[in-house]
């Protein structure tokens, strides 16, 4: 571990009327699905889950998330009181939010492909995995776990040749380790910013100009079946708008594009 990790640590960073419950491991399967059995059982608003190592991060689409231990970013914050509405735009909100911690932290110029992936240099260095539960009684949400995984130490020596190819680090990116729990509190910070404003849309903004997508040609992956498209732009609901090679144009509010790689049709 590059700093000692546990709740003090961390706490230290955040304001002293933050009160929130934060729970650290030393090793966990995955902080997310920790978190949404704490949601499940009533924990409050804006309580924090970290672990130093995940041994079955998850990521998107059911994919999984490497998580070395010694340094990196493993993390789940609990939400409550958001409308339906708000929880369309969270996952991007959440993007812009942790992306500009990043920044400010790191000096670095960081950019998200839609919806969540933050790059830094042309490669990914953080994913976000959003779950939730909805109220269907209500028509409200229960709550919403944010799942955020950051690479800040070198990944040279523990990921694969295939994830190295994608994958990037704040280390490996700036030559710096930043403190991960000057990072936690400063990410906490921005979500509790951007969460107070998600409703009036302030961040899209700032999402739209964070784009790593528009202007590029990508395949958007629908019902198991890629689609050849031009990423348009990002509409007021932070939706992807694309036009697909037939000429016709859509809306993505979920789901997946990838950037074509150079010679790609
Ligand atoms: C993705 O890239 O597809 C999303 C990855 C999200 C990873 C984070 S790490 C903390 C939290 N716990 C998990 O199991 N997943 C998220």
């Amino acid at each position: 571990m590059n700093s000692i990790f546990n709740e003090d640590s961390i706490r230290k960073y955040l304001s002293v009327n933050d009160k929130r419950s934060i729970y650290v491991f030393e090793s966990i399967d995955s902080t997310n699905s920790f978190a949404k059995q704490l949601a499940s059982e009533g924990t409050p608003d804006k309580t924090l889950v970290v672990a130093d190592t995940q041994t079955n991060g998850r990521g998107r689409l059911g994919r999984s998330f490497c998580s070395p231990s010694g340094g990196n970013i493993y993390m789940s914050v609990i939400l409550r009181n958001l409308s339906i509405e708000d929880g369309q735009l969270i996952t991007s909100c959440m993007a812009a939010a942790t992306a500009s911690a990043i920044d400010e932290l790191c000096d670095t110029e960081t950019k998200i492909k839609w919806v969540n992936d933050i790059f830094l240099n042309g490669r990914k260095i953080c994913g976000i995995l959003t779950e939730g539960s909805v109220d269907v009684k209500r028509g409200v949400l229960e709550y919403v776990v944010v799942g955020i995984g950051i690479n800040l130490k070198s990944i040279k020596n523990t990921f694969t040749p295939e994830l190295l190819d994608i994958a990037t680090s704040i280390e490996d990116e700036t030559g710096k380790l930043p403190d991960r729990c000057v990072l936690i509190a400063r990410i906490l910070r921005n979500i509790d910013l951007y969460i107070k404003n998600i409703s009036n849309g302030n961040f899209i903004q700032e999402y739209r100009e964070r784009s790593f997508i528009v202007g590029k040609r990508i395949a958007v992956l629908k019902h198991d079946e890629e689609r050849m498209a031009y990423a348009v732009g990002i509409d007021d609901g932070a939706g992807l708008i694309v036009r697909y090679d037939d000429g016709t144009t859509d809306i993505l509010n979920s789901g997946e594009a990838r950037i074509l790689k150079y010679g790609e049709k």
